[in-house]
């Protein structure tokens, strides 16, 4: 039988109307444009912040765009990833209310949760359901509502997170192009450092806790840093190396966007100058699942077929990894 690969066929993505500045998070704790700018580079993010809208709605918005895109009927899609920390609700899943929403009547649907890590991980499971050769139409969606779990009295955290969503179809094809390679890691040793303290089954909601922030993010920010500048460098060095990239035939890397100074060392070690790097940090801030696919949503109109991308992320777990994926289509899909 001839090797199958999946390849991303369409992009589609969504945020929120409303933009929270610096000058904003300066009004809520202590902090300033200034020390965001250099030691983030966040000027700006968008946050749902209309009552009664989760994750899905979100989710929605960007799968619908990239289902236009794609010109694919809701009854061919075999299957539903959505990434997520802020998922609607414990249960049931996003991606199956997603289903509802979107009226797929012959998929199955799962949520994956690997935090910043969450869409790497949802390109290869997706990948690998499309190379069984059983499904046809994947949709992985990479969606979050930061700002539910933000806590906006901690100027450590509430400048650097938003919320967004962004979505790719996979669809089989026997040339080689799309999700090509992948490195996943997972250690579990950075529990500490980053997570939510309160509303699991070890903590459940209290009021101790809500009085105490406890179901929002809590993250000690230099160790984090550290962790996902090694992390993140050694493993998208690995990939390239494994697969015959350097610097010279490297055309876009895709960093998960936390912080301008994680995404400029990844890109130092891989040599690879900012022109090639896709950066929008400054006008999302952390969207955790949603910065790979949002920065591919942004930057679709400069990728041609064949470019080699590298994307890598890292997040709470910890979490991290990279997919080198070959691009199989020239320009912005719109419909
Ligand atoms: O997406 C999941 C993975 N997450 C990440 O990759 C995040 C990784 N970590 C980071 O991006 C950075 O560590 C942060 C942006 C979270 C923090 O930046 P930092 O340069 O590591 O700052 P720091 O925590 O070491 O704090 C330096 C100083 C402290 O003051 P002192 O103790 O030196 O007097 C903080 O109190 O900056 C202070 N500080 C602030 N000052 C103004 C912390 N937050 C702020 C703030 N405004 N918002």
């Amino acid at each position: 039988m001839e090797k199958i690969n999946a390849v991303i066929t369409g992009v589609g993505g969504y945020v929120p109307d409303y933009i929270l500045t610096n000058d904003e998070i300066s009004k809520m704790v202590d902090t300033n444009d200034e020390w965001i700018m250099t030691r983030i580079g966040i000027k700006e993010r968008h946050i749902l912040n209309e009552e009664g809208l989760g994750t899905s709605y979100m989710a929605r918005k960007a799968a619908k765009q990239l289902m236009q895109r794609t010109g694919a009927n809701p009854d061919d899609i075999d299957l539903v990833i959505v990434a997520t920390t802020t998922p609607d609700y414990h249960f049931p899943s996003t991606a199956s209310i997603l289903c509802d929403k979107l009226r797929l009547k012959n998929a199955f649907a799962f949520d994956m949760q690997a935090a910043c890590s969450g869409f790497l991980y949802a390109m290869e499971t997706g990948a690998n359901f499309i190379r069984s050769g059983r499904y046809k139409k994947v949709i992985i969606v990479g969606a979050d509502k930061m700002s539910a779990i933000t806590d906006y009295t901690d100027r450590s955290t509430c400048p650097i997170f938003g919320d967004g969503a962004a979505a790719f179809m996979l669809e089989p094809t026997t040339e080689e192009y799309g999700i090509l390679d992948s490195i996943l890691r997972t250690d579990g040793k950075g529990l500490p450092f980053l997570h939510m303290k309160a509303g699991g089954s070890v903590c459940p909601p209290s009021y101790f806790t809500i009085d105490n922030h406890w179901h929002c993010v809590y993250q000690e920010g230099r160790t984090v840093f550290k962790y996902a500048v090694s992390n993140m460098s050694n493993v998208s060095a690995e990939i390239a190396e494994r697969n015959g990239l350097n610097k010279d035939n490297i055309d876009w890397v895709i960093p998960h966007q936390a912080n301008l100074r994680i995404i400029d060392a990844v890109a130092h070690r891989l040599e690879v100058p900012h022109e090639k790097v896709m950066i929008n940090i400054e006008r999302y801030g952390n969207s955790s699942a949603g910065t790979l696919p949002l920065c591919i949503w942004d930057f679709e109109d400069k990728l041609k077929k064949g470019d080699n991308l590298i994307f890598t992320a890292f997040g709470a777990g910890f979490t991290w990894g990279a997919v080198y994926v070959k691009w199989g289509y020239d320009g912005k899909k719109q419909q």
